[in-house]
């Protein structure tokens, strides 16, 4: 067994697990926060994706002992109160989702990109980052719409939080 702590949404939470506990469930089965899910067991889909200690990634590939000590973001500590982070927002306003089942890891995804690349994206980039999250529904055009339109909103923030 191992004892894991860490950070989740910015809350400490301590937790006795067994040693092949993966990430993704020590969020879903023994804190409850289902919005990250599990969409494959080969580590292709990134319907797991959350951030760890502020990068993206598949939940499913680390192991929860390999997490203890670091911060851990979710979908659900994404938004600010009632207010939706730009993405979440962006993919509401550009119907980016329709059974909602990747939603969350594109949106972490999206996230992460964005950041990574100064809100400067355009539609190849973001096809190309997207390689490694699957969507089964929407074909992919108002995901990637979504977040063009995102990565223009966050940009102006970014640049002011530089100058
Ligand atoms: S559940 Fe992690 S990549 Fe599919
Ligand atoms: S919206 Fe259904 S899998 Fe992406």
């Amino acid at each position: 067994m191992a004892n894991v702590t860490i950070t989740v949404n910015g809350r400490s939470v301590s937790r006795q697990v067994e040693d092949r506990t993966l990430l993704v469930h020590l969020l879903r089965d023994h804190l409850g926060l289902t919005g990250t899910h599990v969409g494959c067991d080969t580590s292709q889909c990134g319907a797991c994706v959350v951030h760890m200690d502020g990068v993206a990634v598949k939940s499913c590939t680390v192991l929860a002992a390999a997490a203890s000590g670091s911060e851990v973001l979710t979908i659900e500590g994404l938004a600010t109160g009632s207010e939706l982070h730009p993405v979440q927002a962006a993919f509401r306003e550009h119907h980016g989702l329709q059974c909602g089942f990747c939603t969350p890891g594109m949106i972490m995804s999206a996230v992460d990109m964005i950041r990574r690349h100064d809100g400067q994206l355009d539609e190849k980039t973001v096809r190309h980052e997207l390689e490694g999250n699957l969507c089964r529904c929407t074909g992919y055009h108002n995901i990637v719409k979504a977040i063009l339109a995102a990565a223009e909103e966050m940009r102006g923030g970014m640049q002011q939080a530089a100058e």
